[in-house]
């Protein structure tokens, strides 16, 4: 099980503090959000920010595109130390060339799909990817609630990945707190995003914890 602690939820003005408490709190990796205002209708942050984080923390950096044409900005984000790169599949063009762009980059690709996103569109891609993100609210915003009825999908791909043998990572993203952690566990999630429950937590070493062995 990796935990990857979404910084949308952090304060930003310590960003780097933010950053190094998660780390010592005992965080697998860090998650970041970056949203361009056109295939989210919210505005966070890009390369140069990152860029900055780099050498402050020891955690790889799981950086979450919602933007549009993400084949655009990889080479951008590698350079800037993204360590793993997700993008969505409902806003490329070629995702096949997408994905070869993020691997000739250097970096580990992931796919991310929207609840209303059928499971089956990861399929052809699954051979090639480290990781598959299921949207577990709208992108968009932090401190949404779970929605449980994305879970079929999550089994389904991991179903599919036990039977032709991949070994895929399926990250699950909003909403995930000690309560509905089981659920996605259950169905074949082994990457927990959180952003509210861990942040905001009076002892973040606690709630990763928590989330960790529920
Ligand atoms: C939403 C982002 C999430 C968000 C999760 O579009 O992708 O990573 O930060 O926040 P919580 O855990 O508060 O739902
Ligand atoms: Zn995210």
């Amino acid at each position: 099980m990796l935990i990857s602690p979404s910084i949308l939820a952090s304060d930003f003005s310590r960003l780097a503090e933010e950053v190094k408490s998660i780390e010592n709190a005992g965080a697998d990796l860090v998650h970041i959000d970056v949203m361009d205002g056109m295939f989210v209708p919210n505005i966070t942050l890009g390369a140069p920010v990152i860029k900055c984080l780099k050498g402050k923390t020891k955690l790889p950096f799981d950086v979450h595109l919602m933007i549009e044409e993400p084949v655009r900005y990889i080479d951008d984000f590698a350079s800037a130390g993204a360590d793993i790169i997700t993008f969505h599949i409902e806003a490329a063009k070629d995702v096949k060339a997408t994905i070869d762009k993020i691997k000739e980059a250097g970096c580990k690709p992931a796919i991310s799909i929207k609840p209303a996103t059928p499971a089956d569109v990861v399929f052809p891609y699954l051979d090639e990817l480290y990781m598959v993100l299921v949207m577990t609210v709208e992108p968009g915003f932090g401190g949404q609630s779970f929605m449980r009825e994305t879970m079929p999908k999550v089994r389904a791909i991991r179903d599919e990945a036990t039977k032709r043998n991949i070994d895929l990572k399926i990250q699950v993203d909003g909403g995930i707190d000690d309560k509905t952690v089981t659920e996605a566990t259950e169905n074949g999630a082994d990457v927990l995003v959180a952003g509210s429950y861990i942040f905001k937590a009076h002892d973040r070493k606690s709630a990763i914890e928590k989330l960790r062995n529920t």
